[in-house]
C-alpha cells in the first residue's frame, strides 16, 4: 500500500501517519521532519530552509522533491510500501510528485485527506507548542501554516478526486476513533 497524506496542520498527519505505517509495515516519509532535521543538524540544506519553515512558508520543490525521491527509493528496497506525510502542498507539486514517483515506479494508490476545522487546528498546535517547542508553532505562524493550506494545498484535493484515489476522514474526533476509521477504511481498499 502506497498512501500520500493530505491535511491542514496539527490535523493528525504525524499521528496517523504512525499508526497506518507501523499496522500495515510500511515505510514512512515526513518531509516536515527531515528539514527539521536538517535545520537542527546545520546542514547546508538546513540553513537554507531555516527561515521559510520557521515563517510557515513553503520550502522549494526541488528541495522537497530529492527529499522524497529519496525517501520513496528507501521505501522501495524495504518492500514498497509506503506512508507519505508532507508532498504535496500545491497542484504544480503534485504533478511534479506524480512524475518522479512514476519514474521510479512507486506512485501513490491512496491519497488520505484528514479534515478539520481551523480553531480545532490552532487549539492542538498551540497545545503542542507548550510540550514540544516546534519553532513554527506560534500562533502567528500556525496561522500563516493554515491560510497556506486553505489558499494553496487544498486545491490538490480535486486532482486526487479525479485521480480516483482520494479519501476523506473527519478527523475532528478522538485521536482513537480517526485510527479506527482511517484502519478500516484502508484494509478495505487493500482487501
Ligand atoms: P510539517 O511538519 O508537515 O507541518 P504541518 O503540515 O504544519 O503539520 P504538523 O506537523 O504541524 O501537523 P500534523 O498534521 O502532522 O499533525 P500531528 O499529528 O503532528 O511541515 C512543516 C514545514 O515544512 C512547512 O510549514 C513548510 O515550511 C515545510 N514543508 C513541509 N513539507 C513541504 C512541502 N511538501 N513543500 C514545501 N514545504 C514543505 O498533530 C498535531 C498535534 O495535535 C499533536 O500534538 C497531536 O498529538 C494532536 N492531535 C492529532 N490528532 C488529534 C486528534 N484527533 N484530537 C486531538 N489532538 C490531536
Amino acid at each position: 500500500m502506497r498512501v500520500l497524506m493530505v491535511a491542514p496542520p496539527g490535523a493528525g498527519k504525524g499521528t496517523q501517519g504512525a499508526v497506518i505505517a507501523e499496522h500495515f509495515h510500511l515505510h514512512r516519509v515526513t518531509i516536515g521532519e527531515l528539514l527539521r532535521r536538517h535545520v537542527a543538524d546545520g546542514t547546508e540544506l538546513g540553513r537554507r530552509v531555516r527561515p521559510l519553515v520557521e515563517r510557515g512558508e513553503l520550502v522549494p520543490d526541488d528541495i522537497v522533491l530529492d527529499l522524497m525521491r529519496e525517501g520513496l527509493l528507501e521505501a522501495r528496497a524495504l518492500g514498497g510500501g509506503y506512508v507519505l506525510d508532507g508532498v504535496p502542498r500545491t497542484v504544480a507539486q503534485a504533478l511534479a510528485a506524480y512524475r518522479v514517483a512514476h519514474a521510479i515506479g512507486m506512485t501513490a494508490d491512496v491519497a488520505l485527506h484528514l479534515s478539520a476545522d481551523d480553531e480545532e487546528l490552532v487549539g492542538r498546535l498551540l497545545k503542542r507548542a507548550g510540550i514540544e517547542h516546534r519553532a513554527d508553532d506560534n500562533e502567528a505562524v500556525i496561522r500563516q501554516r493554515l491560510r497556506l493550506y486553505r489558499e494553496v494545498t487544498e486545491p490538490v484535493l480535486a486532482y486526487y478526486a479525479r485521480r480516483g484515489i482520494l479519501l476523506t476522514v473527519d478527523a475532528m474526533r478522538p485521536v482513537e476513533v480517526v485510527s479506527a476509521e482511517v484502519l478500516a477504511a484502508l484494509e478495505a481498499r487493500a482487501g
